[in-house]
């Protein structure tokens, strides 16, 4: 053969395998609001920086008339690209092709990119759409998500873990998104669960629709599974390229920032006035949040799920920046199971990462209740005082106004480690609220009382003047300074400036014992 037949059978064949699994299959594809592998790829990487690598592995499978099976790229497009000119790897499944169902060689082909990614330290981007294990190849399909769940492992807090869900992901292969770091769902064509509704009909006589029991809905609001929920592929696909802005490359990378744009000496004068003069009503966290960040650009994860607490991303003179805070518009900002579990793995990621994380804490308390001790509060309430006691990143806290009991230990206090504690004049740091102390302390006092409403009114006014602030607190150097509310910004942007250089460590050990 010639050289240039040789260099067209080669562009046939590559021009074969972009086909995937036929026009049939992608127009199938998009009639069900899907795109396919290599579209998703080439809408989430910057234009023409997709470089595949492993087209043209085939399978060999040779059982239930595999022989015969074409199976353009073995059902996975892989390789690497870049996202605003930062290498990131990536596989997306090709659902056109054998349903996207994973064999032997189409595990290893993500192995590869896994592999490639830790070698590199570079995110790693993995967009599910399958059928699950190829029926077809038996123990060495099951084998091979095996060898991809031992490499999420292993790169776990070693690069970013993305996983996209944009179509079926069922029964064990589940497993794989659940280890990386976050996950993103579409409305209506993402559908995850370890059994499918037929299963779950015959075990548990359960009725229950694919969309209730496993849809971006349910994943992103009930179970916490799903960090994200887009509307569709495009939205989900730019959701994706934004969480990557804010991440270091890997965790060797120290801090990660960007040029700033926005004043760091801003004032913000609308936080004198944001905390409502009855400490019982609620304000909206977020607002406090947004004020104080660069650009007033806060990216939030998580934010259908426990939204009694927020976690985001956003930068405070360029540095990204982990956010962790109460927020009192949901069930009075308390913590619960969903909020303990939710913001101590955000928690346990920002340090992996070099992120530093800021707080701020408005906390009445754990929430009670026998579903929550059924529930185990206990243990996963235990989980968010494990990751902030660990985390040797910079911890910054600003404590707005309630800081009561076990809560006020919880969240990031100088007692678990946090760096530097500043708290607002209408920060109220004490065992538990007013109401309850006085209701417990000076109980006999109200009982004796011919007056036992105003009697009690006085014990409550008694108890606040003296506890329900900052300034017992500060006296015992449990909150380093008192800052006015408008001037949180500057003080968090000097704040982290001063801790840039923080070194601390953990004794050494294998690993500790994190509460699950
Ligand atoms: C082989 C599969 C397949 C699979 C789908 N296909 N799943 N081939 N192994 N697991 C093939 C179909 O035969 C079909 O081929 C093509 O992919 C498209 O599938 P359709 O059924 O036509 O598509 P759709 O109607 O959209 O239904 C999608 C589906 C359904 C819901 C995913 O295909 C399905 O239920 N598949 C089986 C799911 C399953 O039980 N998987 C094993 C789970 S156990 P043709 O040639 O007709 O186009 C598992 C264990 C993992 O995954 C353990 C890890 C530890």
């Amino acid at each position: 053969m010639k050289v240039e037949d040789k260099i067209r059978q080669m562009q046939e064949k590559k021009l074969d395998i972009l086909q995937g699994g036929g026009q049939e299959r992608i127009q199938k594809q998009h009639a069900a609001n899907k795109l396919t592998a290599r579209e998703r790829i080439s809408k989430l990487l910057d234009k023409d920086s997709f470089a595949e690598i492993d087209a043209f592995v085939e399978h060999r499978c040779v059982d239930f008339g595999m022989q015969n099976t074409v199976a353009n790229g073995d059902g996975v497009v892989t390789g690497y690209g870049t996202i605003d000119g930062r290498l990131v790897f990536i596989y997306a499944q090709d659902f056109t092709v054998i349903g996207g169902s994973l064999g032997e060689m189409h595990a290893k082909k993500i192995c590869k990119v896994l592999d490639m990614a830790m070698k590199m330290g570079a995110p790693v981007i993995c967009i599910n759409d399958s059928g699950g294990a190829r029926i077809q190849e038996g123990i060495d399909a099951l084998g091979g998500y095996g060898e991809i769940f031992l490499r999420n492992t292993k790169a776990s807090g070693v690069i970013p873990q993305i996983s996209a869900i944009m179509g079926p992901c069922a029964g064990g292969a589940v497993y794989s998104p659940a280890i990386t770091d976050f996950i993103f769902m579409v409305k209506n064509t993402s559908k995850m669960f370890v059994t499918g509704p037929q299963v779950v009909k015959a075990v548990t006589g359960e009725d229950v629709s694919a969309e209730e029991l496993g849809g971006a809905q349910t994943h992103s609001t009930k179970s916490g599974v799903a960090h994200f929920m887009a509307e569709n592929e495009e939205e989900c696909l730019q959701q994706i390229r934004r969480l990557i802005s804010f991440l270091p490359s890997n965790n060797l990378e120290e801090t990660y920032k960007v040029e700033c744009n926005d004043d760091l000496n801003r004032l913000s004068p609308r936080l004198n006035t944001i905390i409502p003069d009855n400490p019982n009503k609620p304000y909206d966290m977020k607002n406090v949040i947004t004020e104080v960040v660069d650009n007033n650009d806060f990216f939030e994860i998580h934010s259908r799920f426990a939204e009694n607490i927020i976690v985001g991303f956003a930068r405070f003179n360029g540095i990204s920046t982990g956010i962790i805070a109460n927020q009192p518009l949901s069930m009075a900002g308390c913590l619960d199971i969903n909020a303990s579990d939710k913001a101590a793995r955000f928690i346990r990621f920002c340090d992996a990462f070099n992120i530093p994380i800021v707080t701020f804490t408005d906390v009445p308390g754990y929430l009670p209740g026998v579903s929550q001790e059924y529930g185990g509060i206990i243990r996963h309430g235990a989980k968010l005082l494990y990751a902030y006691s660990q985390a040797t990143v910079p911890k910054v806290n600003i404590i707005t106004r309630k800081a009561y009991g076990g809560a006020y230990i919880a969240m990031s206090s100088k007692h678990l480690g946090a760096d530097l504690v500043f708290a607002w004049p209408t920060a109220e740091i004490a065992v538990m609220g007013p109401e309850g102390a006085a209701n417990i302390i000076f109980k006999k006092e109200i009982e004796a009382s011919d007056d036992p409403i105003n009697t009690r009114q006085q014990k409550i006014e008694e108890y606040k003047d003296k506890f329900s602030n900052p300034y017992k607190a500060a006296s015992r150097g449990f909150v380093d300074d008192i800052i006015e509310p408008m001037a949180t910004r500057p003080r968090i942007i000097n704040a982290l400036e001063i801790l840039s250089s923080k070194r601390e460590t953990m004794p050494p050990k294998k690993h500790g014992n994190m509460p699950v």
